[in-house]
């Protein structure tokens, strides 16, 4: 046999399969399948790289094999910000907050689908499809129409933001709405997939997390490979919490961190069987029926719970959960410094001040906290903040209704000087 830079393995029977071969599940037992790569990196060649995408410029790490033949925006390059307020408001002196809602399509969700569309281009898939709360299947519509490649998207109805919904109806996806939640949509979509034969492109697949991998690859890149204490993430179907279990473990193997961050994945109280699980010592996952007002975490039964145990274990991590009150505020937290992220993202950053509260963050350590989303991804919850009615008072900025004369401008000036907005 000709020396292999890649192929797929499975996660429990450890049967290998080819790079190239398209099911979604390992034929053997169904388990999960997982990339594995026979490539070395060091910094050095890292540096050297010349690709115009954070994704593909750790190409050696991702998938060697495909790297010229990228479908690219190209993506990633995200900052690492530091915001004096929301340090503050979290009690950690040295947070940074990473945006990979500053992606193309406004998610994290466009670095592990540049690889899928890629992967499905190198097998000929006929159609690419997937089940999401909104991200994803605005992410797969459209890297699938830069691809030139037919889409499908099963969405829960009532329970996908208008605006992933447009954006994916935009972008040209056939989109089905489906009269149940997000759990209902992905075993439909596995069946449907296995079935006719369309390339599965949910976060199972293990392509889509070797593009994810990236955000942890950047971020320790950015911090000169100084691995930070803690990396805090939002976690719904722990598809972004496996890869960045994965990063870590293969950062640490390539040499180029000399120890490992923990991983603290954070989930709405109400859609968090995975906390629950880590409180009984991960004995078995319990789905739920999930509710929270972060739609994009808002699943009951994640599919890649074995492997997120692993990636909290692996990191001597914890896994917590916050309640929609403590998502809000520190949705505020984040958009009144300008920064701005939809509600499941603010989960991060809320998470990071309850482990702060407890005591387990310390506030001297290094934390990066993951925004996963654009704010603009879920306007409707700006209008319920920021309109009559408010869902959270507190936080609410009405617009101030003023006749056409420089001197309501002129008065609204004056009170904002004085400490005092008016509200009309
Ligand atoms: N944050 C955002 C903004 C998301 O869209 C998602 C997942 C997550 C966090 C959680 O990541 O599932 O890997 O644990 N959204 C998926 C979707 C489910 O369909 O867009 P995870």
């Amino acid at each position: 046999m000709t020396a292999r830079a890649s192929w797929q393995r499975c996660d429990d029977c450890h049967q290998e399969l080819d790079e190239l071969d398209p099911r979604p599940r390992c034929p053997a037992c169904g388990g999960l399948l997982a990339i594995v790569h026979a490539t070395s990196v060091t910094r050095e060649q890292l540096a050297a790289s010349t690709s115009p995408s954070g994704v593909w410029r750790y190409g050696d790490l991702v998938l060697p094999t495909a790297k010229g033949m990228a479908v690219s925006y190209p993506e990633g390059n995200t900052p690492l910000m530091r915001r004096q307020a929301i340090g503050d408001w979290c009690g950690v002196d040295a947070l940074q907050l990473k945006h990979e809602g500053l992606n193309p399509t406004g998610s994290f969700k466009d670095r592990g689908m540049t690889v899928g569309i890629t992967q499905a281009k190198r097998i000929g898939a006929r159609a690419v499809a997937c089940a999401s709360t909104g991200n994803t299947a605005a992410s797969l519509a459209a890297y699938a129409a830069h691809a030139g490649i037919p889409a499908l998207c099963l969405v829960p109805e009532g329970q996908v933001t208008t605006a992933k919904l447009s954006q994916t109806l935009a972008c040209g996806a056939r989109t089905l709405v489906v009269d149940g939640d997000f759990d209902d949509c992905l075993r439909l979509m596995q069946q449907a997939s296995s079935e006719l034969g369309v390339y599965l492109l949910n976060s199972i697949n293990p392509f889509r997390l070797e593009g994810q991998k990236t955000i942890v690859f950047e971020m320790l890149e950015q911090l000169n490979w100084h691995a930070p204490d803690w990396i805090v993430l939002p976690a719904g179907n722990l598809g972004n919490t496996a890869a960045f279990g994965k990063a870590i473990d293969e950062a640490m193997a390539h040499g180029l961190i000399a120890r490992r961050p923990r991983i603290a994945a954070v989930q709405a109280e109400h859609a968090s069987p995975f906390a629950a699980a880590f409180t009984r010592e991960f004995d078995r996952l319990v789905p739920v029926h999930a509710d929270t007002i972060a739609t994009a975490i808002k699943i009951g039964a994640p599919a890649s719970y074995s492997r997120g145990v692993r990636a909290i274990r692996s990191t001597n991590g914890v896994v917590i959960t916050v309640t929609d009150a403590e998502i809000l505020a520190a949705k505020g937290a984040i958009d009144r410094t300008g920064v701005g992220c939809e509600p499941a993202s603010a989960a991060s950053v809320a998470g990071v001040r309850k482990l702060c509260h407890a005591g387990t963050i310390g506030s001297a350590e290094s934390v990066v906290a993951v925004l996963t989303g654009h704010i603009l991804k879920d306007s409707s919850i700006l209008q319920q903040i920021h309109g009559e009615h408010s869902i959270a008072p507190e936080l609410a900025n009405l617009p101030v209704r003023i006749p056409a004369d420089v001197q309501a401008i002129a008065a609204l000036l004056d009170s904002i000087e004085e400490g005092r907005i008016e509200r009309s």
